[in-house]
């Protein structure tokens, strides 16, 4: 039997401890498959007492995670502190610098340093490996960088964010704003104190520029991601959405093309005839697009203990067992570097929403703002009838650029008649 792959686990929240948890339960189990024990013998975080559901006198305890990844007796730091620099950061390079494999559910620090780490342990003859850091418990990131290796991957999408996706489907369930759901869902837990990495999309993006890089063997391009959250999602475009058969959910999408790298986060009108429009509540999915296997999508639980343990832990067995892959699908020196094509070039569909006064001309107005930018309507609603008060008018389009609807969209607030700022969804095409 070879000897225990050693672990020190830097951060002890939820994930931590359901790592510790998961190694004890499974002990046997991994035994087995590994041909080797995946022992725990140290831990790090910043109160020792606090009750975490674990026992940690039986290993070695250090307050500080960096002097941990410096001096512990281990073979793998598994960093789970969180955050884009700091201590995150510092343990990382710390266990690069001494020769030891790095797990990371980490998606805010790699999608900043994700490059620069995977040189730096590619050149120290580590792994840096990092399944929980998209889609918690989702195999997607082995799925692109391994089971998808025969293909040419040329476009990667889904449901990257629990929180969203949880407030998007009670919204429509419910008919509440959102809010109403967002409140609800901080006093039972669902929900951040402070929302907004999540709320605002920051959170999906993260998670999205890692998947384009493991798909496209391009080097990480977060500050290149277009990112809308979903406060500005309102129970009256759900209603529309409903009537013009889509749901609402909040997409990550990267794409590579002639053209560039595409990569986009922000509510998505979906064809209630795809599967990803019934992944409701909590659930993540993740759709990937490979040149011979074509669609294959893959959904479960995107955060919590037990499912992001579970992918920390694959991690770890595949280091235990001597299985090393480049971290982002291609040696980290030669990732390329993509064209990035700007969001107003992007190409799609819309669905627009405006609250006009009903007077005659308002629609001959608005049409020649879409005419006069080369806009094609593809359908028209109107509700109600008010000559001095809003109504709203529903508009969706055929696929055009981006920078010609936003511009149609600017002559059309201007018009007297147009009472607030045009709302506009995306129609995704999947
Ligand atoms: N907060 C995330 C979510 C999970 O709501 O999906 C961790 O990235």
């Amino acid at each position: 039997m070879s000897q225990p792959l050693r672990i020190a686990v830097a951060g002890l929240g939820t994930v931590g401890a359901g790592t510790v948890q998961l190694l004890a339960k499974q002990h046997e189990l991994l035994l087995r498959r590994c041909g080797r024990a995946l022992e725990v013998v140290a831990v790090s975080a910043r109160d020792r007492n606090k009750d975490r559901g674990i026992d940690v006198a039986g290993y070695a305890w250090y307050d500080n995670a960096v002097q941990m990844a410096r001096e512990a007796e281990a073979d793998v730091v598994v960093e789970l502190i969180g955050g884009e620099d700091g201590p995150a950061l510092a343990t990382c390079q710390a266990a690069i610098a001494a020769g030891k494999h790095i797990v990371t559910a980490n998606k805010a620090l790699l999608a900043r340093h994700g490059t620069a780490l995977a040189q730096a342990a590619e050149q120290a003859g580590v792994a840096l490996n990092f399944e929980a850091a998209v889609a918690g418990g989702v195999p997607i990131v082995k799925a692109l960088r391994e089971a998808l290796a025969g293909n040419v991957v040329d476009r990667v999408y889904g449901i990257l964010n629990g929180t969203c996706n949880y407030i998007l489907t009670e919204m429509r369930e419910t008919g509440r704003s959102f809010d109403d759901v967002l409140a609800e869902a901080q006093a039972l837990g669902f929900a951040e104190a402070d929302p907004s990495t999540d709320v605002d999309g920051i959170d999906a993006a993260h998670k999205l520029s890692l998947l384009a890089s493991l798909a496209f063997g391009t080097e990480l391009a977060y500050d290149a991601v277009y990112v809308q959250g979903i406060r500005g999602v309102t129970p009256i475009d759900i209603e529309f959405a409903g009537e013009l058969g889509y749901r609402i959910k909040l997409l990550g999408s990267a794409r590579l093309t002639e053209r560039g790298l595409e990569q986009r986060v922000h509510p998505c009108m979906v064809d209630t005839d795809k599967p990803i429009a019934h992944v409701d509540g909590v659930y993540n999915a993740v759709i990937a697009q490979g040149d011979f296997v074509e669609d294959t999508l893959y959904e479960g639980r995107g955060a919590g203990g037990g499912p992001t343990a579970s992918a920390v832990v694959a991690d770890l067995v595949d280091i235990a067992r001597g299985q090393r892959v480049p971290t982002f699908s291609v040696p980290a020196t030669s990732l390329n570097r993509a064209t990035l094509l700007p969001m107003d070039r992007h190409r799609g569909a819309y669905y627009i929403r405006l609250n006009v006064l009903d007077q005659p001309g308002v629609i001959a107005d608005i049409s020649a703002a879409f005419r006069d930018e080369a806009v094609s309507i593809e359908s028209m609603l109107q509700r109600g009838r008010s000559p001095t008060e809003g109504v709203p008018v529903v508009l969706t389009t055929h696929t055009t650029e981006e920078a010609q609807m936003r511009r149609a969209l600017d002559q059309i607030a201007q018009l007297s008649a147009v009472v607030e700022p045009p709302h506009m969804i995306r129609i995704e095409e999947l």
